[in-house]
């Protein structure tokens, strides 16, 4: 009822562990058994190791939580040492987010994470800033092209998913024209969408809640702006490119992650919810296969955009 193929990776559930929500690799396995997963995306990961920005890095919000970590992480060298060897025997697939500041830094931790035993996919996490332009890469086009066919190559056969933000804030492209950037460089998956920029201020002491200053704001707050920007790419360009999304935002209950699929997304990703409760992406599956079943499906797959738009 629930088994999906995405991008040639066969997943036993639809529902994934969002990138950076879960650890660095395994540490939910102390929580869930992930072969109740479909999927667990690493922290992205960095050329250099990285140690984030100061705290508070985390809040919670009145519908989520906001969040500045600063890509945390303890680099290439130290993921594939210490993380690395564990990937072929996690129980669910493992897919490897890459960050970076210029394209040299995406393209070596792309090729070391493509180049662990079991790596299922590599996520490229494009909501960081070029640092040739000031632009992020995944809102710029033209940066984009660039960075996406260069770890296309890079990655070789493994399937590669570019992860979107939901705001295109100071350039003229929206998420459809990026997405449609990403496929045509060679992306086999859209993952939608990355945090959305937020603040919030502690009105008693006037400070920003977070040290530093913005965030980046995800959990249900989230979730109808990511089914519309799902609903928008899927009809805008993905379907007809046969090219999976993955969604994140705000998948708390299986009604959500039912949601995303009818918008057009062949598998979801859980962040936020895992902190509200960390058994939520293997919990929400009984409710999913259950509502696949009462729609009279064959299969979660056969439910993917069948929004019904019509009067
Ligand atoms: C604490 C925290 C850390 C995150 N770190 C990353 C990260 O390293 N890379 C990334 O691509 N997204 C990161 N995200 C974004 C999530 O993967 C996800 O796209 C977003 O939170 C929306 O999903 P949600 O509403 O289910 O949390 C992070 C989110 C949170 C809450």
């Amino acid at each position: 009822m629930l088994s999906t193929t995405i991008a040639g990776i066969a997943l036993r559930s639809p529902v994934l562990l969002a990138a950076g929500t879960a650890g660095v690799l395994g540490e939910m396995r102390d929580v869930l058994d992930p072969s109740q997963l479909g999927g667990i995306l690493t922290k992205s990961i960095t050329r250099a190791p990285r140690d984030g920005n100061a705290f508070p890095r985390i809040t919670f919000a009145r519908a989520g939580m906001m969040n500045a970590i600063g890509l945390a992480n303890p680099g290439i060298e130290a993921f594939v040492r210490d993380e690395g060897p564990k990937v072929k025997s996690m129980g669910c697939p493992i897919v490897g987010s890459v960050a970076g500041d210029c394209i040299d830094d995406y393209l070596e931790v792309a090729s070391k994470l493509a180049g662990i035993e079991g790596m299922a996919g590599i996520e490229a996490n494009v909501s960081c800033p070029n640092v040739h332009s000031g632009l992020e890469f995944g809102s710029d086009p033209g940066a984009l092209r660039e960075l996406i066919t260069a770890m296309s190559s890079a990655v070789g056969d493994l399937p590669m998913f570019v992860k979107l933000s939901p705001v295109t804030v100071g350039t003229p492209h929206t998420i459809v024209d990026l997405a449609r950037v990403a496929i045509e460089s060679g992306a086999r998956g859209l993952t939608l969408t990355n945090t959305v920029p937020a603040m919030g201020i502690d009105v008693r002491t006037r400070r920003p809640v977070l040290a530093n200053v913005t965030g980046g704001l995800s959990g249900p707050a989230i979730h109808p702006i990511v089914v519309r920007l799902v609903h928008l790419v899927y009809r805008g360009v993905a379907r007809d490119a046969g090219v999976p999304i993955v969604a994140a935002g705000g998948v708390t209950r299986w009604e959500d992650a039912a949601e995303f699929v009818l918008a057009g997304a062949s598998a979801v990703q859980v962040g936020a919810g895992s902190f509200a409760s960390p058994r939520a992406s293997v919990k929400l599956r009984k409710g999913l296969a259950k509502w696949v079943r009462s729609q009279g499906a064959s299969g979660i797959g056969s439910l993917v955009g069948q929004v019904e738009l019509g009067a």
